[in-house]
């Protein structure tokens, strides 16, 4: 009871009409503690330890012992026991999973969310390598009236080809739209290894993934997510989250900062059908590692989507969360990554246990179906905490239902050897050898893509 008793005590000022009032503050301990007692979990299992090999909770790296639970729920199995024949058949069983995925995994995007008002802030003529772009800077301004504290403004950047002969792709990049603006801090989750900066470019120094997609005569765009929904679980009662919850905490199927970075994306899609230049039939999504679970939610929920582009996403992204390697259900339980679930999601990492998830990873790209997705992760060394193997599985195992839509799968169940592409089907894998890193695998991506998507004249 105290759970929401306390946030509406707290929150008193803002309720009796004073707009100016300080939002409630809460760490992302309280916010978690406060669920967990929403859930009646006392406590969970830990998290695995990414850093160090010495310790006895070590992250699992012997294939031996990585798939405790090697049984996954049958996507082409209704809940009633009858299967799945036809794509007629397979629109009703997808609601079945999505429900699941709702309630259990990400949460509930809420049935009215606000308007969003974009405002084109700036139009400039700039040149990426040899290439003439028209950049767009534009804010997605949500409207607040049913909260006025809370104020949340989308921060999008827009960058088309000067030379385009009609409306053109665009791929879209979970990441920082407004480089020289303020970059709202995110967390650095506690138990994963330390890594390398995130970068965007193939060894080397070649072409930025940008001035790969503008050679194709694609434009290219980025979304900040940090502006739509903090990186953390202390934000939880503020950003669009907050703004549609009043401030409040959030009820355990409530949605969570990955459906809410996806929410945000979509809004971007829907300026960008309002946007001459832009094709909205083609536009596609990238994002790495949290952005990259970003993107597999974005695409799994809006069926606009074209095509996407999922980097080294991970656990609660596409790697089987049944699966014992690297990152594990009890990290993403835990205080420093639970926002971007569903408050359910805890009960997993105890009482409950992986076998007891009504859905996996496969079953998120197989929403996706029948529209192409690339799954990537980089090599054992250096990317091993995102498990590029368990992440093959789900997408093999998502292949009965792209072959039921009339489309390809992989081609394989067999894990390839390490650079093998697999892009030949509709569901499309690639293991590059770089680290944690999107870089390596956008001339790939790429190649793929342009099956799909194609610039005009
Ligand atoms: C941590 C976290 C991952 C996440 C990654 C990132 O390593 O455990 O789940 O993908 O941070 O976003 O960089």
């Amino acid at each position: 009871m105290l759970v929401y008793v306390l946030p509406l005590l707290l929150s008193h000022p803002q309720q009796a009409g004073s707009v100016q009032a300080p939002q409630p503050q809460y760490t992302a301990e309280q916010d978690h503690k406060a669920m967990m007692d929403a859930l009646h979990i006392e406590s969970i299992r830990p998290g695995k330890n990414g850093m160090n090999p010495r310790d006895p909770n070590y992250a699992n790296y012997d294939e031996s012992k990585a798939n405790p639970f090697p049984t996954l729920p049958d996507p082409l199995v209704f809940k009633s026991g009858k299967p799945v024949k036809s794509a007629r058949d397979w629109r009703r069983r997808r609601t079945e999973i999505v429900e699941d995925f709702d309630r259990e995994i990400y949460g509930r995007v809420p049935r009215h969310t606000p308007r969003v008002n974009w405002e084109v802030a700036s139009t400039t003529n700039e040149n990426n390598g040899n290439f003439k772009v028209v950049t767009k800077k534009l804010i997605g301004h949500v409207d607040n009236s049913s909260f006025p504290s809370i104020k949340v403004d989308i921060q999008v950047s827009l960058s088309t080809p000067a030379d385009a002969k009609g409306p053109v792709p665009v791929i879209m990049e979970f990441g920082f739209a407004f480089p020289a603006g303020p970059r709202p801090g995110g967390n650095r989750p506690t138990g994963g290894p330390v890594r390398a900066p995130q970068g965007s470019q193939p060894g080397g120094g070649g072409p930025t993934w940008q001035q790969q997609v503008l050679a194709k005569g694609w434009g290219y765009a980025t979304i900040t997510p940090n502006s739509v929904q903090a990186d953390n679980g202390a934000g939880l009662t503020q950003g669009i989250i907050g703004l549609v919850n009043k401030g409040q905490f959030r009820k355990p199927d409530d949605w969570g900062a990955l459906r809410a970075w996806a929410w945000g994306a979509s809004r971007a899609l829907d300026y960008f059908e309002t946007e001459k230049a832009v094709n909205a039939k083609q536009v596609g999504l990238e994002g790495h590692s949290r952005y990259g679970k970003a993107t597999i939610v974005a695409m799994a929920y809006d069926p606009r989507f074209a095509i996407a582009y999922v980097s080294s996403s991970g656990e609660g992204g596409a790697k089987l969360s049944r699966r014992n390697w690297g990152e594990i259900v009890e990290n993403v339980a835990g205080s420093g990554e639970y926002h971007w679930m569903a408050g359910n999601f805890i009960k997993y990492a105890g009482p409950l246990g992986w076998g007891d998830l009504p859905v996996d990873a496969h079953e998120l790209i197989a929403m996706c179906a029948p529209r192409p997705v690339f799954i990537s992760g980089g090599a054992l060394n250096g990317d091993g905490w995102v498990d590029a193997k368990g992440m093959f599985m789900a997408a093999a195992a998502a292949g009965p239902v792209y072959k039921l839509l009339g489309k390809k799968d992989m081609g394989t169940t067999e894990y390839p050897p390490i650079e093998t592409p697999l892009i030949d089907g509709d569901v499309a894998f690639r293991q590059h050898s770089g680290g944690h890193t999107p870089g390596p695998n956008w001339p790939t991506f790429i190649t793929f893509a342009s099956r799909y998507i194609q610039a005009p004249g």
